[in-house]
């Protein structure tokens, strides 16, 4: 039986000749200008990449759906959270640092961003498979990604910068530890967890106010790459990662995360312990226990992976009636930052391609703009006596708020009784990781710190270590100090000067 194939056509739809011959004058000619079809080959292919995203670039991701098993209406009115609700959603891995063609297996935090499709417009949770941060103030967060990519006058990425900028930001502990730990090279993205990180606010239908973290953890439970492992596979395997999650999911094999909250009455933010806002803090579990809300399960690979996970646009400002920010600083300015990533990256109407565009109908004054593709309709103003869209403020007027005072300053956080820099890292060094784990963590940042990292940022990474725990601080030292003499005595009998660290 002969295949049934369809006709080639050019962009607009009009049969071609050929998908192999240039119109040429002869079959030994010129080719002409003439040849329409060759030349939309040529500048459709010229134009096929868009800019990649600045943090972020290498990732993956899949369609799939979350269902509600919990009741969690005392704590929020969001209809994707009311018991037995079903929502279709997009979610992105990635790693951060890395271009878009970088090893998936880099040791990095990985991104966890999802887009939920709900009954109340699209709420986006972007977040990583970490619960803290870096960084505490957004000022600094372009200084730390900066850190993380690449020098100006070589174009290669550099250790000693990373420690230059960790070691003069204690805030970092936190996070480093936590990525020179096993979680800082997940072995897949289905195993690992999600974290929003930052305390979000839930208002619930008698308008009460709770901030809140959430954790989707792990239903094929967690695993890691030892460095050596990744390293391999990077080699192996740029793509492990992405080729993982989609033959999975292909396979039917479908991965799953249990969605936890913890959840802090409003009123206990201003005398808690930590500062629950500080983006380098978690809420131990001991305080806020976790509350079961449901599942979330991916089923669904892209089939065009440029139009539905390059494009697809995620930005923590996409709030839902009944979910609101945090005076979190880092999250606050993440609210600007992620759409007008977007209008540079993908276009001002970026929200209305298929995988950006709400399942609910759009009634916005938005108007024209490059690929505007959704029809507009008089009037293009309000307020109006037309018949256009008007705000329910009745039902939705009350935006989610605390209360704010003070003069406007450029200052720290004001500090709870608890807050500092090392505390938490050191419970994660003593009281979570086993001996074992405990030893991966030194052999992981005496690696890290012997590729290229020079005086005085090592002294000051010895100290940071010693910081957060006084005995892993000396181990690490040693060492380093000890690997970097084998080194030059390796070198000196070699009779080649060592690079040395030291
Ligand atoms: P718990 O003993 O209740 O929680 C410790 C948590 O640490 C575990 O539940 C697990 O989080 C996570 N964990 C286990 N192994 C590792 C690892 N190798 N690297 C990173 N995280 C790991 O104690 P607390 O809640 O009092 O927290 C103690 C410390 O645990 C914190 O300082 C923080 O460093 C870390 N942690 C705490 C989390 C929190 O939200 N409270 C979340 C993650 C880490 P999970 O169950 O999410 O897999
Ligand atoms: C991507 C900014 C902190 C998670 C991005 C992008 C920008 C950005 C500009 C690229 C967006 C794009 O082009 O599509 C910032 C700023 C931050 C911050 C200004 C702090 C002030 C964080 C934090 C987290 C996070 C704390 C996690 C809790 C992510 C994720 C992506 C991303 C997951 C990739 C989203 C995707 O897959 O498309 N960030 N970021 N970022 N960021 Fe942040």
């Amino acid at each position: 039986m002969t295949e049934i194939r369809p006709a080639t056509t050019s962009d607009s739809g009009a049969p071609v000749e050929s998908d192999e011959h240039s119109l040429t004058v002869g079959p030994g000619g010129p080719i002409l200008l003439q040849d329409a079809y060759l030349i939309e080959q040529m500048a459709q292919f010229n134009r096929e990449r868009i800019p990649e995203r600045q943090p972020h670039a290498k990732g993956s991701g899949a369609f799939g759906h979350f269902e509600v098993t919990g009741d969690v209406s005392a704590y929020t009115k969001a209809a994707l959270f009311q018991p037995g609700t079903r929502t279709d959603l997009v979610i992105r891995f990635s790693t951060v640092a890395g271009e878009r063609g970088s090893p998936d297996t880099w040791r990095d935090p990985r991104g966890f961003a999802v887009k939920f499709y709900t009954s109340e417009g699209n709420y986006d949770m972007v977040g990583n498979n970490t619960p803290v941060f870096f960084v505490k103030d957004p000022m600094k967060f372009q200084h730390f990604i900066r850190s993380q990519k690449r020098r100006a006058d070589n174009n290669l990425r550099d250790h000693d910068m990373q420690w230059d900028f960790w070691t003069l930001s204690p805030e970092s502990a936190h996070q480093v530890t936590w990525l020179m730990g096993d979680r800082g090279i997940p072995r897949t993205w289905r195993h690992m967890n999600g974290y929003t990180s930052h305390a979000y606010m839930w208002i619930n239908a008698a308008g009460e106010r709770f901030w809140v973290k959430y954790h989707f953890k792990t239903d094929q439970g967690i695993e890691f790459f030892t460095q050596h492992e990744a390293d391999q596979m990077a080699a192996a395997d740029t793509d492990y990662h992405t080729r993982d999650l989609f033959e999975h999911i292909r396979d039917g094999d479908f991965p799953s995360w249990s969605l936890y909250v913890q959840v802090m009455p409003y009123d206990e933010a201003a005398g808690y312990r930590f500062n629950p806002f500080d983006l380098t803090k978690v809420w131990p579990h001991g305080d806020y226990p976790l509350i079961p809300v449901g599942r979330m399960t991916l089923d669904r690979n892209p089939t065009d992976n440029h139009a539905q996970i390059e494009q697809a646009a995620f930005q923590p400002n996409n709030f839902v009636p009944g979910i609101g920010p945090s005076p979190d600083r880092m999250l606050l300015a993440r609210l600007f930052s992620y759409a007008d990533a977007h209008r540079h990256r993908i276009g001002a109407n970026y929200q209305q391609l298929p995988v950006n565009a709400p399942v609910v109908d759009v009634h916005s004054y938005s108007k024209d703009g490059a690929m505007a593709y959704r029809n507009t309709t008089d009037p293009v103003y309000a307020p109006n006596s037309k018949g256009g869209p008007a705000a329910d403020t009745e039902r939705y007027g009350s935006p989610p708020s605390w209360t704010a005072d003070g003069e406007i300053t450029r200052a720290a956080y004001v500090s709870h009784p608890e807050d500092d820099d090392w505390g938490q890292p050191g419970t994660l060094v003593r009281e979570v990781m086993d001996d074992a784990a405990r030893d991966r963590l030194v052999d992981n940042v005496v690696g890290h710190l012997l590729n290229g990292v020079t005086e005085p940022v090592l002294e000051r990474a010895f100290e940071y270590w010693s910081h957060i725990d006084e005995t892993i601080g000396k181990r690490i030292a040693d060492g380093v100090r000890a690997k970097a003499d084998e080194k030059d005595f390796k070198a000196a009998e070699q009779g080649n000067p060592a690079r040395s660290s030291m």
